[in-house]
């Protein structure tokens, strides 16, 4: 079974990419065909500097190999290293709907948001389905965000399927109950374009300003509280085992915790969380060529599932010659 999931150079990786994707890509890697890349592709949508993509993409690798992903079980690679995927997003887009496209929620949040929104941004979808699709993916972990276009991924598969015969194969979502939609320091979900993340591996000082800031209502120190309703709260539950859990959810309903307290626990539970992952990047940002290497022989891998799926689906639909 093909286990594939893609995550976005665009900045460093933060506690939503970590809980909602990053740790499952981990749990899964042991599945003979695990496939992980960084998606430099999609990142060119927002990111508009050649230095600062590269470096980017690297400090992706670096963060996901210390986070524990083992490119000896797994295939890590960058998406523009196999560039049959922008061929196989050309002909799933000569059978896309643009009403299908207009549903998806990048483009249709920076719309309401007034920003304007190039091809790139409403393709998008379709070079995900791409993606997914040119490795006959069966299984793709990611938070809750990313359904909706695993979803589009289905539809086209099953419209090629349809015009051109069994050619493609239709992948499943796979997301975490507790995490497929980790909150951001003001409580919506946490992502880069809101400005409320808190990444793995900035500073312990850094780290600390932005769980201090983390918003919550006005309840005064001796009030109950409730965990239920509560970023600090859903933030703890991330890295603490259930007892932990349920002591910290028996003070808050007791009252007489102040949030300053919980939010002291939540930094104090991260710093210990990913505390070997931190050593571990340093020992890896030491040895660059390793990484490189490491990214050379995924797409030498990827490249060549890649080539076998685009022949096929080239054979499928009437391009170069048959099979
Ligand atoms: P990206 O780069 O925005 O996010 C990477 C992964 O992190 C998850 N995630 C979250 N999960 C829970 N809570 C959050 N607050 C949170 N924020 C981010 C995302 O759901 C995602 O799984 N389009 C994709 C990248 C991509 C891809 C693919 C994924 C390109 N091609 C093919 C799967 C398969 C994206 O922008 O993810």
């Amino acid at each position: 079974m093909r286990v594939l999931s893609g995550i976005q150079p665009t900045g460093r990786f933060h506690w939503g990419n970590y809980f909602g994707a990053i740790k499952q890509y981990i749990d899964l890697q042991d599945n003979d065909q695990a496939f992980y890349f960084i998606a430099d592709l999609h990142a060119l949508t927002t990111v508009r500097d050649a230095e600062q993509l590269r470096q980017n993409t690297i400090d992706a690798a670096l963060d996901l190999l210390a986070l524990g992903l083992d490119p000896k079980q797994a295939t890590l690679f960058r998406q523009s290293d196999v560039p049959e995927v922008t061929s196989l997003t050309w002909i799933l887009m000569t059978i896309t709907q643009m009403s299908l496209l207009e549903k998806c929620h990048a483009y249709k949040d920076k719309k309401a948001n007034g920003i304007a929104a190039d091809a790139g941004l409403f393709t998008y979808p379709v070079l995900m389905a791409a993606d997914i699709l040119l490795y006959d993916s069966d299984l793709v972990p990611v938070g809750q965000d990313q359904v909706q276009h695993i979803e589009v991924t289905r539809d086209l598969a099953q419209r090629f399927n349809m015009l051109f015969g069994e050619t493609l194969t239709l992948p499943n979502s796979r997301t975490l109950d507790t995490s497929a939609k980790v909150p951001g320091t003001d409580g919506r979900k946490m992502s880069k374009s809101y400005g409320n993340v808190i990444e793995i591996f900035e500073t312990a000082k850094q780290q600390r300003k932005k769980v201090m800031s983390i918003k919550t209502d006005s309840a005064a120190l001796e009030d109950p509280k409730d965990p239920d309703n509560c970023a600090v709260f859903a933030l703890y539950q991330l890295f603490a085992d259930e007892t932990q859990q349920a002591e910290l959810a028996a003070r808050y309903r007791a009252g007489g915790m102040g949030y300053g307290e919980a939010k002291q626990a939540v930094h104090d539970a991260a710093l210990e969380y990913f505390g070997e992952a931190r050593e571990r990047r340093e020992q890896l940002a030491a040895d660059l060529d390793t990484v490189h290497d490491i990214l050379a022989e995924g797409a030498r891998k990827a490249r060549e599932k890649g080539k076998e799926v685009l022949e096929r689906v080239q054979s499928a639909c009437g391009l170069g010659t048959s099979h």
